[in-house]
This record gives structure tokens, sequence and C-alpha cells, in this order.
């Protein structure tokens, strides 16, 4: 059971739900890119409208610092919306000027659900004001979040209001806890955690809370230069932090004195430049000619990570393994993501990934379906994994 208040803790009857979700979509010329954060919200209401008298939803869409920006308008998102609900009556209230949501929220009938625009328009938002909170509170009579993508934000729309009324999470948020919670609180051994991505730096705080809970941290992508480097390497022209080769060489001791093993690659596709389709060589990752740059894992480190994967029982995978975006600089990520996905599918891996890249990397290589959990979040899923208590989660658990 988690320790989170849930839809089946939350008696919704003939009650207003406010549902906080993250319809912060992608848009290019008013169209959405992606809308799978739109999607993956629809079951929560769907199963709210069964109930309840009305959902109202709250989302920001953008960083609009508090004021109206018109092209971060919640309508075109709206109109989404209302395609995936069908029948279902779907109504907007289109500004945040005094009585236009609370007009709006007054005439939702039973089973339909209102928009509310922007909230990031409002400067209390961010600040968490608490006569913000107590303005949405007043529009309804719960409150349910469902955007964990959101949950490192201690906003008003997803702390403050919290504390005001009845709070629970809704599935998308409780499937996100149920994933990671398994796979980082009392995962099946041995389990793997692969870090990829470019900097150290930004990824320190997971690398340190991760090698306390994990069994291996296999590390690639250019941070693992660096790694490299630190140990006296040859890295070439590759990617480097040059002011973390003390901290690169910390974090191998620390691990090492806790037991947690790091796996590094050997062997690295390297090219004169970084550009699609350039002529490769594989060499080893110690020893990368000073006129290349190694961007993706080499044949011998794909095969190492496979064997490592086929004998653990936990994967979780933040970051790509190499410059993914760029033809055939993707052949190692794609190669161990579709190493997971068949051992997700044979029952014998609990498999979750999430963060920035790492869900454009597993989409191109065709696994995203197949992984057991794959997180729409990306600054929330890193803070997860650095151990940070995230105040959106914080405020549903269980009293
Ligand atoms: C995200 O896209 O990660 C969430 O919507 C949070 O957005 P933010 O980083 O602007 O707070």
């Amino acid at each position: 059971m988690l320790p989170f208040q849930t839809l089946d803790t939350l008696d919704v009857s003939n009650r207003r739900v406010l549902l906080r979700a993250d319809l912060n979509v992608p848009l290019k010329g008013g169209k959405i890119t992606d809308a799978s954060r739109i999607e993956e919200v629809v079951p929560t209401i769907q199963e709210l409208l069964k109930k309840a008298s009305g959902v109202i939803v709250v989302s920001h869409l953008g960083r609009p610092d508090g004021k109206v920006v018109p092209e971060m308008s919640l309508k075109p998102v709206v109109d989404a919306l209302a395609a995936q609900l069908g029948s279902v009556k779907v109504r907007f209230a289109p500004d945040w000027s005094d009585g236009t949501p609370e007009t709006a929220a007054a005439a939702l009938g039973k089973g339909e659900v209102l928009v509310l625009e922007n909230i990031r328009y409002l400067p209390g938002e961010e600040k968490n004001d608490p006569a913000l909170a107590q303005r949405l509170a007043g529009l309804a009579d719960l409150y349910v979040d469902d955007a964990f993508s959101c949950a490192h934000r201690a906003h008003a729309s997803i702390e403050a209001v919290a504390r005001l009324m009845p709070a629970a999470a809704g599935r998308l948020m409780e499937k996100e806890l149920a994933a990671l919670t398994e796979a980082l609180d009392h995962p099946k051994r041995p389990v793997t955690a692969i870090v990829g991505g470019n900097k150290i730096s930004t990824k320190l705080s997971l690398l340190e809370n991760l090698m306390t809970k994990v069994d291996t941290l296999a590390i690639a992508g250019a941070m693992a230069n660096t790694f490299l480097l630190a140990e006296g390497g040859r890295v070439g022209k590759s990617l480097v932090e040059a002011d973390m080769l003390d901290t690169a060489r910390r974090v191998r001791a620390s691990a090492q004195d806790r037991g947690c093993h790091i796996l590094l690659p050997t062997d690295v596709v390297v090219a004169a430049k970084f550009a699609a389709d350039q002529p490769t060589k594989i060499v080893a990752a110690d020893a990368v000619p000073d006129d290349m740059m190694a961007l993706d894992i080499g044949p011998k480190s794909v095969a190492a990570m496979i064997a490592l994967i086929r004998n653990s029982h936990t994967v979780l995978w933040n970051g790509p393994l190499g410059a993914f975006e760029t033809k055939p600089f993707n052949g190692g990520t794609n190669a161990v993501a579709a190493a997971v996905a068949a051992q997700t599918e044979a029952g014998m891996l609990l498999s979750v990934a999430g963060g920035g890249d790492t869900m454009s990397a597993l989409v191109g290589a065709h696994v995203r379906e197949r992984f057991s959990y794959v997180s729409l979040a990306g600054g929330a899923f890193l803070e997860w994994l650095e151990g940070v208590e995230l105040p959106g989660v914080a405020v549903l658990r269980k009293p």
C-alpha cells in the first residue's frame, strides 16, 4: 500500500474536484507537437466524472513569469483535451480577472469539465501564495493532484492549496509514485541504475543518492568521459567537465566504500566531428585519438551493459548513452534499450525510466511502451532520484 492518499481513499461522490494536471505540452506555431501529457491525465478525469459533481482543471504552460503571455494560453490544450474526452462538455475560463473562474465554476454542471487559464499568468503561483491557494480552494470541495512532473515545485496550485482541502493523488500520480517507490525503495535485487547525459555537475546529487540504493551504477554519455579522464584516460576532443575531475574521483571512491559497482564504457564510437553520418571508428574508451571525440558507447560496452541487465531484476534509467539525436550515435542507446525492453517483457525485470531527454531517446528506440514505466516527468523525476522529498508529494502523504 502506498503511503499516500489516492482516489481509493478520497470519496469524490457529488463533490466538486480541483484537479492539478500538467498540461505543459510542447507547442509549435500554436499546434501541440506531443500530446502525451494530455492523454495520460484523461483516465483520471474520466474516473472523477463518474462520481464527482464536476472537475476543474488547473495547469501551467511554459514559464510566463506571472504575466499574461498570449502564446502560452491553455486554449489549444483545452481543445485537444475536449477531443480526447469525446462527448464530455469541456468549458474554458479564459482569464483570471476577478470573478471569471468563479462564475465559470459556479455554472459547471455534473459530468462537465472546466479548464482554468494558465495559472502561471498569476505572480502568486510560483510564490506559493496563500491568498491564491485560498482562491483556488474556494472553487471546489476536494483537491486531486495528477501532476507528478510538477511535484518538485512548491507552487500555490501544487503545495499551498493541498493544505487547505482534502487532497489525494490522481491515477497518473499514483502510477508514478508506485513505480518509483517500487524501483527505489524496495526493489527486487540486483538493482542497476543506468545514468547517461552530458554532465556530472547536474547529476552529482543523483549519483550520490543512487549509489546508496543500487548494486551497480552504469555510467555512459559524455559524463563518462570525465570519469575516464579523471582516471588518467585519453579522451581526445570528447566533451568533458575539466573542473569536475576531483569530484569524479570522489564519486568513484565513495561508491566503492558503499559496495556499489561503477561500470564505465570500455570502448566508444568516435568521429572527427559531431555531425550526422560521419565516418566512425571504435576505439578503447581511455585511448581516444587527439583529433577524435567519443559520441556513443562501443559494442563491447553495449555487450557488458546487456549482460548486466540480464543479471538485474530492477533497472532505473536516466539519460541517453550517446549523442542519440544524431545518427549513427543512437546505436548504443537503442541496443541497450531493446535489451531492457526484452527482459521486461520476459517478466524478468522491472524497468523504470524518466527525466529530460530520456523519454525522447526511448521513443526513438521504439521501446517506450515496452518498459514497465516511463515517466513523463523531467525535473521531478531527477529530484526523486536525488532522494529529495518533493513538496507536491509530501502534501499527499497519509497522516
Ligand atoms: C515540466 O515540464 O517538467 C513540468 O511541467 C514543470 O515545468 P517547469 O520546469 O517550468 O516548472
